[in-house]
């Protein structure tokens, strides 16, 4: 049996911070975040929105979508890296809001792959039985982001993707998955402080360490060359070509980086969604919030074969094949 996405949904938030309102806090301009990352504007969380809020609103789009009640949902699994807090679990959270008196619920870290890897644990789970799962990636990056830093403050938004797997019948569904680690690279991105290694105390604050660090141009690098290999794996895994894909659905990080994996793969730019021109890097949000848009906008149909491929954070890289 396979697993299929019988629904979508995305929310983001109201406030809408531009290329222009970023000149006025750190020392660039918008030509330079718009030839070096494709970004525009990105949403910005109010203050007190957290979140599950988001996850919430996307939840009940793709719930929506499917004609299905949150007592339909078996699990939920909520792909973030900015929780509401470190307990409870924000799936849990949004299992409450939603009143989805059924389900169980857990997080899933794993950065900007996270939705990826969700969805991958939903698709194994819809495998043994269980019927319907709530896959959500939901980010508030606004708040672990470096207002002071412009190498990464101009990179990054807030927002939340939900899809809804169910049982497929026919050929239909997620054909495969391909998930990747490699933990030597933790360190290329990272939030140092907060956890368990640095505590929050007055001095992780003061030294900003709960902010994203990050190293851009060796992220870059390493983005290029996995997401290519991703794509070839996860082809080549079900026996067809890239002149098959009707639709690439990357991360959406820098549009730089998603025209270099194009071109090495001889794709073209029709074929790939970008939104990150309004969104920015909203993390394991960016995924289903692309893919959301795409199906409303129709450029997912009945029978698409569509491509979602993921870097980030771990280091993780992923991808996943789905007739829709
Ligand atoms: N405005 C103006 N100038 C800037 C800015 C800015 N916002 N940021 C950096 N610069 C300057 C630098 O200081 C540098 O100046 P110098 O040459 O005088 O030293 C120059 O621009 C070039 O800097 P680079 O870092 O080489 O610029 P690059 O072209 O690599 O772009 C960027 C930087 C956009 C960050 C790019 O490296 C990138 O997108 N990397 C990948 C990031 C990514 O995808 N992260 C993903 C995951 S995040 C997650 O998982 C949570």
């Amino acid at each position: 049996m396979r697993a299929r996405i019988v629904g979508t949904g995305s929310y983001v938030p109201e406030r809408v911070l531009t290329n222009a309102d970023l000149e006025r806090m750190v020392a660039t301009s918008d030509t330079w975040i718009v030839e070096r990352t494709g970004i525009r504007e990105r949403r910005i969380a109010a203050p007190g929105e957290a979140c599950s809020d988001l996850g919430t609103k996307a939840a009940e789009r793709a719930l929506e979508a499917a004609g299905l009640t949150a007592a339909d949902l078996d699990l939920i699994l909520v792909a973030t890296c900015t929780g509401d807090s470190p307990l409870p679990s924000t799936a849990c959270l949004i299992q409450h809001r939603l009143g989805a008196v059924r389900a169980a619920a857990c997080d899933i870290s794993a950065a900007c792959c996270g939705f990826v890897y969700a969805l991958a644990v939903g698709e194994a789970y819809v495998k043994t039985g269980l019927r319907h799962i709530l896959v959500v990636g939901a980010e508030v990056m606004s708040v672990i982001t470096d207002w002071t830093d412009r190498s990464t403050c101009i990179l990054f938004g807030d927002g939340a993707g939900a899809v809804v797997l169910g049982p497929a019948d026919g050929d239909r569904g997620i054909l495969s998955s391909h998930l990747h680690s490699d933990g030597n690279l933790w360190d290329l991105i990272c939030v140092p402080g907060g956890g368990s290694r640095i505590p929050p105390s007055d001095k992780m604050l003061a030294d900003g360490l709960q902010y994203i660090k990050m190293k851009g141009n060796e992220t870059f690098k390493v983005a290029v060359k996995t997401l290519e290999e991703s794509a070839r794996e996860t082809l080549s895994a079900n026996h067809l070509s890239m002149d098959d894909l009707d639709l690439y659905v990357p991360h959406q990080a820098n549009a730089r980086i998603i025209k270099a994996v194009a071109d090495r793969l001889e794709l073209p730019m029709e074929k790939v969604v970008l939104n990150m021109d309004r969104y920015g890097n909203t993390s394991a949000a960016s995924i289903p919030l692309a893919l959301d848009e795409a199906v409303r906008a129709a450029r997912v149909k009945d029978g698409s074969l569509v491509m979602i491929a993921a870097f980030g954070s771990g280091l993780t890289w992923a991808s996943a094949l789905i007739r829709w």
